[in-house]
């Protein structure tokens, strides 16, 4: 466990209100976990007056880059940006270096995050070996050592043959496959959406398509097999509504996005700005609001980060070669409450639930909750405290965001993981 904050192994957390139910509670916290009451006097009592608890926060979709791009960010930092964000575990996508494509590298993983004893990692294997899309990675070995998920993320499995088999193979592990949804021949050379912006701006754009043709296709083969999949980061209009009615039909598909793509759209790019460039990129007001209906009706199961960090000299240059992706573990749970949750778009249960719930079902981990017996995995959250994020103070190594300055609400204030802390403003 961290060395950053003092242990106590009776720990009262007083009138705090539940998030998931809104009613005032204590929480006690005895040897890591939940109880109903302390076996003594408390070694520590935090006053929960005016906080909101929420289970542990898992995120399902985030870059740590180590092994290899330890220069934008490594598992210490970004688990420590996690904790800072409310999160006790995050899924760590593949393409490192060496990619996570075997079992050492998913160990690894796993035990550094352990040592450094901020935020569980779940490492995400790859689908196919080193991300090339051509033959199907050891997806047994990786499950037995750990990972919880295949994903080639960055990058399409442009031969559905190969999703296909990934599908079926991941299944005998009790795994599912997260599909990172574009087709290049559609989207190769594009920078931004495709669209009046891309024109105005002189861009070659990325027709929304492309994302949508490869969400059609991968669910039909879902379909097909009878077995689950998981898009990644949808950001259009079309392909929250092919996943609906593939919902309809009884295939097997959950979905995330990322609070970018139901914050901002495409004119967040505007004046070249490379922060908001992404991948997918930020689409129209029209797919904004489709993403929050999904968020809203079901259809997208699940909020993600997709925090993809990135070295000052891979955003501050021209536009076309600025590198796609943004932080986004210590402002993810700010941008759901309050461009969600404080606006009524979403219950406040509903949006933790979304960042809980839904993602330990997808890897099939028990569903974190406030309750006796249940490892003490939580996050004091002030929903009522605006604070102006300033990314110069994020414990990420990186500090690509389109959102430093604005006002949120709902920042973590402490979070604990097992009963250690992991994170507390001070
Ligand atoms: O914007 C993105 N950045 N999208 C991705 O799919 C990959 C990610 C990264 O690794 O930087």
């Amino acid at each position: 466990m961290n060395n950053e904050y003092p242990f106590y192994n009776r720990v009262l957390i007083k009138e705090v209100i539940n998030g998931l139910t809104g009613e005032l509670t204590d929480l006690a916290v005895e040897d890591g976990v939940f109880v109903a009451e302390l076996t003594g006097e408390p070694d520590r009592v935090i006053e929960g007056a005016g906080l909101t608890a929420l289970p542990g926060l898992i995120d399902a979709h985030a870059h740590l880059r180590d092994p290899g791009f330890e220069y934008r960010e490594d598992i210490v930092s970004g688990t420590r940006a996690a904790a800072r964000g409310g999160f006790t575990a995050v899924a760590a996508m593949p393409n490192t270096i060496p990619v996570a494509d075997s079992a050492p590298v998913i160990r690894y993983m796993i035990e550094k995050a352990g040592q450094a004893g901020y935020c569980r990692v779940l490492p995400i294997g790859a689908v196919t070996k080193g991300q090339k899309g051509e033959e199907i990675a050891e997806i047994g070995f990786m499950a037995e050592a750990g990972a919880v998920a295949f994903s080639d993320d960055g990058k399409p499995v442009s031969a559905a043959g190969i999703v296909r088999t990934a599908i079926e193979y991941a299944s005998y592990f009790d795994r599912v496959v997260i599909s990172h949804c574009e087709d290049l021949s559609l989207a190769a050379g594009g920078v931004i959406n495709e669209g009046i912006v891309s024109t105005e701006m002189g861009l070659r754009g990325i027709p929304s398509i492309a994302e949508d043709i490869q969400i059609d296709r991968d669910t039909r083969i879902a379909e097909y097999s009878g077995l689950p999949v998981h898009i990644a980061h949808v950001s259009t209009a079309n392909g929250v509504e092919i996943i609906r009615q593939a919902k309809a039909r009884g295939v097997k598909v959950t979905a995330e996005t990322c609070p970018h793509y139901f914050t901002l759209t495409e004119e967040a790019v505007r004046g070249f700005h490379t922060m908001a460039k992404v991948n997918p990129p930020l689409r129209e007001e029209s797919d904004r609001l489709a993403v929050i209906e999904g968020l809203r009706d079901g259809t997208l199961d699940m909020i993600v980060t997709d925090h993809a960090p990135h070295h000052e000299d891979e955003k501050d240059c021209e536009f076309s070669l600025a590198n796609n992706g943004m932080i986004g573990l210590e402002t993810c749970f700010p941008l759901v409450y309050t461009v969600l949750v404080k606006t009524g778009l979403l219950s406040l249960r509903d949006a933790i639930l979304k960042m809980t719930e839904a993602p330990a079902r997808l890897f099939r981990l028990p569903v974190p909750a406030l309750a006796a017996g249940e490892p003490a995995d939580l996050t004091l959250v002030d929903l009522g405290r605006e604070i102006v994020y300033d990314v110069s103070e994020s414990l990420s190594k990186a500090r690509n965001t389109p959102f430093s300055g604005m006002a949120l609400y709902g920042f973590p204030v402490l979070t604990m993981m097992a009963g250690h802390t992991t994170w507390e403003q001070v």
